[in-house]
């Protein structure tokens, strides 16, 4: 859109100034609305005013606490609450020195091949404990495919998992099986973001590793508790038929780091924040306080799986010079992922994840691109070169989203990213 109100005279600026704030008071007020956006100034320069608005994201505050906590040994939950396990189960997994990976990658490439979901989910605390206490490089490793998965559960289309009526189990062995099989495809990916990109620790960073290998710890401990509950209800993980999505969106993302962090943590691992909640809920309504104190903080512990996604993100998009918001939305529409609610968003705004990014209606054409493209000006006055430009408009300034665009515009982030890549492992040789 660009409008054009024909403002004409230098002499009139302050009267300009006045009637362009009121005539754009009400989409102001909206912007202001909005939780994801930020009026950040609102600056008088040379006469003129611009009115600048940006889509920002605030850090989750907890991060820094999460990234320095001491790897998490409650991986039992005991009468009320986690605890330490007790000794007739143990957490090391059957390796000895001769099929003993050496670096972190090759331990998460170990996870991958490993199709034992407890032993997948023991050997992730085992590398990450090891990770943590510096006993470890980085090192770099092939990611294969798609991860080794055990013979039961069998996987099925989406549409033929079973639901809480059909189902072979009890409703709320029915929540805590699909929940259990949501935690293994999270630990899986999560080993996947870190051996994929391996080869990128140049331009990422020690950091970006030790984030996504402590999110497949904490992964492979929510699994556990959700096996320990089936368990104590007379089920087991592999009872019922679960769906492939998971991976599948995975694989989708498996080029592109932009595209792995807005797939898994911002999509994926938000809709845990949306449901995790409602499930606890329906758990308490079912009677079983337990499972449902174990649901509630699982959901409480995808916040920082979320936060870190969404901060990586937003390194990457400064890396290479993008704005987050437009970026995320043409990686979704791009790669097909479906936004769905309802949306719980309190608990996404905690972690950091806009709601102009995810929100169809918020994305739509009316007010996106006031959201998204930063700059309103209002008789702006630009100072070039000694000279005083006057431009007589006022003008919103505008992007096109047609698919045209949308997909030249990732070309373009796919490029810087190969050039970043490119320019950091020149500086490095
Ligand atoms: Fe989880
Ligand atoms: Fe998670």
């Amino acid at each position: 859109m660009n409008c054009s109100y024909g403002v004409t005279a230098y002499s009139c600026k302050w009267w300009v100034i006045e009637m362009a704030l009121a005539g754009c008071w009400q989409t102001f007020t909206y912007l202001k609305s909005t939780a994801s956006i930020s009026v950040q100034t609102v600056r008088i320069v040379g006469g003129s005013v611009r009115l600048c608005t940006r889509a920002t994201a605030d850090e989750w505050e907890g991060l820094q606490a999460w990234r320095s906590s001491s790897v998490d040994e409650r991986r039992f939950w005991g009468p009320k609450n986690t605890c330490i396990q007790p000794s007739t189960f143990t957490t090391s997994p059957p390796l000895n020195g001769s099929n003993c990976p050496s670096t972190l990658a090759e331990w998460g490439a170990l996870v991958l091949s490993t199709s034992d979901p407890h032993l997948k989910a023991s050997i992730t605390h085992h590398a990450f404990r090891l990770w943590s206490n510096h006993q470890l490089s980085l090192g770099t490793a092939n990611a294969p495919d798609r991860p080794a998965r055990p013979e039961k559960p069998i996987l099925v289309p989406l549409k033929q998992v079973p639901d809480v009526r059909s189902s072979p189990l009890p409703r709320n062995a029915h929540a805590l099986h699909i929940l259990a099989h949501i935690e293994l495809n999270a630990v899986d990916l999560a080993w996947d973001t870190v051996v994929r990109f391996s080869g990128h620790s140049h331009v990422l960073g020690r950091q970006f590793f030790s984030d996504f290998a402590h999110v497949a710890d904490d992964e492979s401990r929510h699994f556990g508790w959700c096996c320990q509950r089936l368990s104590e209800l007379g089920c087991q993980y592999g009872d019922m038929p679960a769906h492939d999505v998971l991976v599948g969106e995975g694989q989708k993302s498996a080029k592109n780091v932009m595209a792995r962090l807005a797939v898994v943590p911002m999509v994926q691992e938000a809709r845990g924040l949306d449901s995790g909640p409602r499930l606890a809920g329906r758990l308490v309504g079912w009677g079983d306080v337990r499972s449902a104190s174990i649901v509630s903080r699982i959901a409480e512990e995808e916040l920082a799986h979320v936060a870190v996604g969404v901060s990586w993100f937003l390194e990457v998009c400064k890396m290479i010079d993008r704005r987050p918001d437009t970026t995320f939305r043409e990686l979704i529409q791009d790669l097909n992922v479906e936004l769905k609610g309802p949306f719980n968003h309190a608990a996404r705004q905690q972690a950091g994840l806009p709601r102009t990014w995810y929100e169809a209606d918020l994305g739509s054409n009316k007010v996106e691109k006031l959201a998204s493209d930063s700059e309103i000006e209002f008789g702006h006055t630009r100072m070039a070169n000694g000279e005083n430009e006057i431009e007589n408009n006022v003008t919103i300034n505008n992007c096109d989203s047609t698919d045209q665009s949308r997909s030249a515009s990732l070309d373009e982030v796919y490029k810087r990213l190969e050039l970043l890549i490119a320019m950091e492992k020149e500086r490095a040789s």
